[in-house]
């Protein structure tokens, strides 16, 4: 019996090696996309689907930022870094004026240094986009090809791939670059059927150049960052800090979450956390200090995430954290604010680094609205 398990266990070993290694000799093909309305996303679904037909290559889907759309919000969010390490790479973006997003746009203007140590050359690259009514959709992609030819990519095309098959009694999105979707073109729902088709041929033809030149190029990181890439990409310091921005309290009046004065962006924040204040009280009276800095870090996790939202999601585009002023619950006596709110400004620069270097004021108070020990008010500067 235990000889037959024994056989049993080595047996499951020897497959469970296998599959593993099959999965690291599998090509790793990132599909980029960014997307307003999800569009762009189902189409990444498509190409997804289309690259592991074969079984040959494995997808992984990311977006370029985090999205407040809450279709996408929990999507992965690539960083620059990480482009260097796929055997290829499927962009997605919506067309604006027969070009790229913006959002894509900014996404590709901070891949420079990925750009001067040569990270992406000879790695293919094939694009897909999501249109409105079309206008301009082969421009838009070849605008898009002009970056990743700079960037020494070998741009995979579709040509007329699947053509035939195509239903040729509506307008579809197929171009010879490579697919879009006539999203605001409603007689049937989009992506149609075809486009969806063309999509998932785009992505299993592109798993075949990507299995066929892995291992041809450097996957070369960027080492030498230029410090404002560095300071980019304040997202993936959320993840690898494993800081979470919590859900935005509402208003608890006739305020706004936060107000935007030309670059600047105002936040005031309690420490509200789960629905209810955390730790509530006063400093020296129901409360000590620890339990006064707990709810500090609450606060400013709220304030960081009221700023998320007036980004749009982009954390990058903070230029910097201009001024915070913490307010205390403490006994008149007290004197030791500072120490309190060093909790709140570290945090602040462990998220934005040198961004996050602030001008501060601290004062204490008899009393905070809804009990609360400590209210953090804070002015942003935004792109
Ligand atoms: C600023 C702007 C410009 C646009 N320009 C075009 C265009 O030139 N051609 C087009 O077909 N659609 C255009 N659209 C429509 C978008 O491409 C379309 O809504 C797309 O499906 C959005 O993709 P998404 O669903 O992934 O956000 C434009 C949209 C915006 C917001």
């Amino acid at each position: 019996m235990k000889n037959i398990s024994k056989i049993i266990s080595v047996f499951l070993l020897l497959i469970m090696t296998q599959s593993i290694m099959a999965q690291e000799h599998k090509a790793k093909v990132l599909v980029l996309f960014y997307s307003d309305n999800g569009g762009t996303y189902e189409l990444a679904k498509e190409i997804s689907k289309g690259i592991e037909n074969k079984g040959n290559a494995q997808a992984i889907i990311k977006q370029i930022k985090v999205s407040t759309n809450p279709k996408l919000k929990d999507i992965p969010v690539a960083s620059i870094e990480e482009l260097a390490t796929y055997d290829g790479i499927a962009f997605g973006s919506p067309i604006y004026f027969g070009n790229i997003s913006t959002g894509m746009s900014e996404f590709l203007s901070k891949t420079v240094s990925l750009w001067t140590n040569h990270s992406l050359e000879g790695m293919p690259a094939t694009v897909f986009m999501s249109a409105g009514s079309g206008a301009g959709k082969e421009l838009a992609i070849q605008s898009f090809w002009n970056s990743l030819a700079v960037h020494g990519m070998v741009l995979v095309s579709n040509g007329i791939r699947g053509i035939e098959n195509v239903n040729k009694n509506i307008p579809q999105g197929n171009t010879v670059l490579g697919v879009t979707s006539l999203a605001s073109v409603k007689n049937v729902e989009r992506p149609s059927e075809s486009e969806r088709y063309i999509a998932r041929l785009q992505g299993e033809n592109f798993a075949k150049v990507a299995t066929a030149l892995k291992g041809t190029f450097a996957n070369k990181a960027a080492t030498n960052n230029s410090s404002n890439e560095k300071s980019a990409d304040i997202n993936a310091v959320l993840k690898q800090k494993q800081i979470m921005l919590l859900q935005v309290p509402k208003p608890a009046g006739n305020y706004q979450p936060f107000v935007r004065s030309g670059n600047l962006i105002f936040i005031n924040q309690v420490a509200l956390k789960d629905g209810k204040i955390l730790n509530p009280g006063k400093l020296g009276v129901t409360l000590n200090e620890d339990q006064v800095k707990e709810a500090t870090k609450a606060t400013m996790l709220n304030v960081l995430s009221v700023l998320n939202e007036a980004v749009g999601g982009d954390l990058d585009r903070v230029k910097r954290c201009v001024q915070l002023t913490g307010i205390f619950n403490t006994k008149d006596d007290y004197t030791k604010h500072a120490d309190l709110m060093n909790v709140a400004s570290d945090l602040t620069v462990e998220v934005f680094g040198e961004k996050g270097k602030h001008a501060r004021a601290t004062l204490g108070a008899s009393s905070i609205p809804v009990n609360s020990s400590v209210e953090i008010q804070a002015i942003f500067e935004v792109e």
